[in-house]
C-alpha cells in the first residue's frame, strides 16, 4: 500500500493590524480548519500552519496614529488574533508572528539565496520623500488626488474610488499623509523580482492545473495576458526584515516578499519546538508533501504566482503548491463589508455573545466558494435553531434520552446480525453520507460536504421515527432496543461529520459515548467501529442552544444604522 502524502496546510496569515472579522474567517480559516480537522480524523499526516503578518504600510501607519511603539501594537493584535482563533476551535500547529527572529534569518536567508545566484534586479526609482518627516513614503504614506477618476484622498499604492492601482509619483497634489506636507522626488534604489523571466515556467507549471478552482485559474489567466512585470522586494520603511546587505540602511523587506516566507519560518519554529529543528525540511522539501493555501481571493496573485516563482527561484528543492483553494468575499446584509466604516461582526465581539459552533455552521453552510456569498442574522438564527439544533441536536438528545429512561443509561441489546433491512438501509445511508462528506472536504467542496451532513442528520430522524422505539417499547422490547441500539450507530456515524464542522459540540457527543481515542486524530478508526452493547453512555445536555430574535435584534440594528456603503 502507498503511504497518502503528507499534507502540509497553510491559511494567509492575517494581519496584525486589528481583529478578524466573519468575512476572514469565511474566507481562509474556516475552510482550511475543516480540510485539516477532516484529514486528522482520518488519520492523515497534516500540518496545520499559520501566523500574523506583522509588517507593512498599514501597521505602521495605525501603530503611529496610535502613538504605541510597532512591536508592541504587532504582539497585541497577535494576542488578540491568537485568543479569537483559540476560542473557534481553528486548531493550527503553530501560529507564529512575522516579527520574531526565526522570520527575520529566514527571509534574510531566502533574499540572500536569490541576491547570490544574481536572480534580483536592482533599480532605481523615484519616490516621494517628506523632509519634513524625514523619509520616504513608502505606499500609504502618500496621499493624494486620483490621477484617472480625479478624486481625492487616493493612496500612494492604490485609489480606493476607482480601484485602480498606482505608482504613488502618478498623484495629483501628494501630500504626506502623516504631516500634510508636500513631499519632495528623490531617487532611491531597490530590488525586484523579475517576474516576467519566470512567466513561461509558472505558465507551464499551471497549465497542469487543471483540477484548480476556475476562479483562481481565472485571475492567473487574466495576470499572465497582461505580461507579469518587475515585482519590488523592498521598501524604505522602518519596520520589516532589514535587508541583508551592506549599504541598505533603511531598508526593509517588502511585506509581500516576507510573508509567505513566513509559512516556512512557522514551520521551522514548529520543528524547532518538537526539539527536531531540521524537520521542517520534510515538509517543504520533502516529494511527497502536497502544500495547500487557504487564502481569500484577494490573495490570489501572491500565492499562485509570486511566492511560486520565489520558491522556483530558490536553489533548494522547494515543494510548489498543489492547490490554492481561495475563495470569494463574504458580504453581510446585503452589503460589502467595509472595515474602515465599522461595517462587519468582529471575532471578539461575535465571540462574547454567542457560540463558536454556530457561526462555523452557518459559515460552512454558506461559504463563499465560487462567488460571493451574504451573511445575515437571521439565516444565522435559522441555520441554529433548524439545522443545528432541530436536527442534529434533537436526534443525538432523543438517542441518548431514550437511553437514560428505559435502558439503564446504556447502549441496549442490539446486534449486526439482527439488523433488519430498514436498519441497514438507514446505517448504510449515514455512511455513504459519511464517504461523501470526507470526499467533498477533500475536493474542497465544503458546502457540498455539509450538505451530506445535514441529509444524515435528517435519514437518523427519520429512521428514529419510523422505528418509533418509543411505541414498541411495550408491544415489541427486542426491536425497541434494536432499533434504539442502530439509533446509536447513527449518531456515532454522524459524529465524525459534526467534528470537523462543529469541533466543541462533536467533542461532548463523543465524550458521551464513551468513546477512547482522540476523536480529533484518527477517530475515524474508532468512529467506523460498531458500539456495543451495554456500553454505559453519558448524559446528553443541549447541545445548540437556541437563539432567539432579541439576542440578534441588536446585531441587525447596529448594521442597518450603518447602512450600505
Ligand atoms: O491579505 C492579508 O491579510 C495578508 N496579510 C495575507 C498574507 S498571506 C501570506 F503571504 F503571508
Ligand atoms: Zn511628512
Amino acid at each position: 500500500m502507498t503511504r497518502p502524502p503528507r499534507t502540509l496546510v497553510t491559511a494567509a496569515l492575517p494581519y496584525a493590524n486589528g481583529d478578524l472579522h466573519l468575512g476572514h474567517l469565511a474566507g481562509a480559516y474556516l475552510p482550511a480548519d475543516i480540510y485539516v480537522r477532516t484529514l486528522r480524523l482520518l488519520g492523515r499526516d497534516v500540518l496545520f500552519i499559520c501566523g500574523t503578518d506583522e509588517y507593512g504600510v498599514p501597521i505602521t501607519k495605525t501603530a503611529e496614529a496610535l502613538g504605541v511603539p510597532y512591536k508592541e501594537f504587532v504582539d497585541r493584535n497577535h494576542a488578540s488574533i491568537r485568543g479569537s482563533f483559540v476560542a473557534l476551535g481553528i486548531a493550527f500547529d503553530n501560529f507564529s508572528q512575522t516579527s520574531r527572529p526565526i522570520h527575520a534569518e529566514t527571509s534574510r536567508a531566502f533574499f540572500l539565496d536569490l541576491h547570490g545566484r544574481g536572480l534580483l534586479k536592482q533599480k532605481t526609482t523615484d519616490q516621494f520623500f517628506c523632509a519634513t518627516c524625514a523619509r520616504f513614503l513608502a505606499d500609504r504614506y502618500v496621499e493624494g488626488t486620483c490621477p484617472r477618476c480625479g478624486k481625492p484622498g487616493a493612496r500612494g499604492d492604490q485609489c480606493e474610488k476607482c480601484g485602480t492601482a498606482l505608482n504613488q509619483v502618478e498623484l495629483v497634489e501628494p501630500r504626506c499623509a502623516t504631516c500634510g506636507h508636500s513631499p519632495e522626488t528623490r531617487a532611491t534604489r531597490h530590488w525586484f523580482l523579475p517576474l516576467g523571466d519566470w512567466q513561461p515556467r509558472l505558465q507551464a507549471w499551471l497549465a497542469g492545473k487543471t483540477h484548480w478552482k476556475e476562479n483562481v485559474l481565472n485571475y492567473c489567466r487574466g495576470w499572465f495576458e497582461q505580461g507579469l512585470d518587475d515585482r519590488a522586494v523592498t521598501r524604505d520603511l522602518p519596520w520589516g526584515v532589514p535587508v541583508p546587505l551592506p549599504d541598505h540602511d533603511g531598508k526593509v523587506l517588502y511585506v509581500w516578499f516576507d510573508a509567505p516566507i513566513g509559512y516556512i519560518s512557522a514551520t521551522r519554529e514548529w520543528a524547532a519546538e518538537q526539539g527536531a529543528p531540521e524537520a521542517w525540511r520534510t515538509w517543504w522539501q520533502g516529494a511527497d508533501t502536497r502544500l495547500i493555501h487557504f487564502i481569500g481571493k484577494d490573495n490570489i496573485v501572491f500565492h499562485a504566482i509570486m511566492f511560486p516563482a520565489m520558491l522556483m527561484a530558490h536553489s533548494e528543492p522547494y515543494v510548489l503548491p498543489e492547490n490554492v483553494p481561495a475563495n470569494e468575499f463574504l458580504n453581510l446584509e446585503g452589503n460589502k463589508l467595509s472595515t474602515s466604516r465599522g461595517y462587519a461582526v468582529w471575532l471578539p465581539d461575535y465571540l462574547a455573545k454567542f457560540p463558536a459552533d454556530a457561526l462555523r455552521y452557518a459559515l460552512a453552510r454558506n461559504l463563499p466558494e465560487a462567488r460571493d456569498t451574504d451573511f445575515s442574522w437571521e439565516g444565522f438564527q435559522a441555520r441554529n435553531n433548524n439545522e443545528l439544533g432541530n436536527n442534529f441536536g434533537n436526534l443525538i438528545n432523543r438517542v441518548f434520552a431514550f437511553a437514560h429512561k428505559y435502558f439503564d443509561g446504556r447502549v441496549p441489546s442490539w446486534s449486526e446480525s439482527a439488523m433488519t433491512q430498514v436498519d441497514r438501509a438507514a446505517i448504510g445511508e449515514v455512511a455513504a453520507c459519511l464517504d461523501r462528506f470526507t470526499e467533498c472536504v477533500q475536493t474542497f467542496d465544503f458546502k457540498d460536504a455539509v450538505e451530506a451532513m445535514f441529509q444524515a442528520g435528517k435519514a437518523g430522524n427519520r429512521y428514529f421515527d419510523e422505528s418509533a422505539p418509543f411505541r414498541t417499547r411495550k408491544d415489541d422490547p427486542v426491536r425497541c432496543a434494536q432499533s434504539l441500539g442502530v439509533a446509536f450507530q447513527i449518531v456515532r456515524l454522524l459524529t465524525l461529520m459534526l467534528a470537523p464542522v462543529t469541533p466543541f459540540a462533536a467533542a461532548k457527543v463523543w465524550a458521551w459515548l464513551g468513546m477512547e481515542s482522540d476523536l480529533f486524530r484518527g477517530g475515524c478508526v474508532e468512529g467506523k467501529r460498531p458500539l456495543p452493547a451495554g456500553r454505559p453512555v453519558g448524559k446528553a445536555e443541549i447541545l445548540f442552544p437556541r437563539i432567539e430574535d432579541e439576542q440578534i435584534a441588536p446585531e441587525v440594528q447596529r448594521l442597518r444604522e450603518l447602512g450600505a456603503g
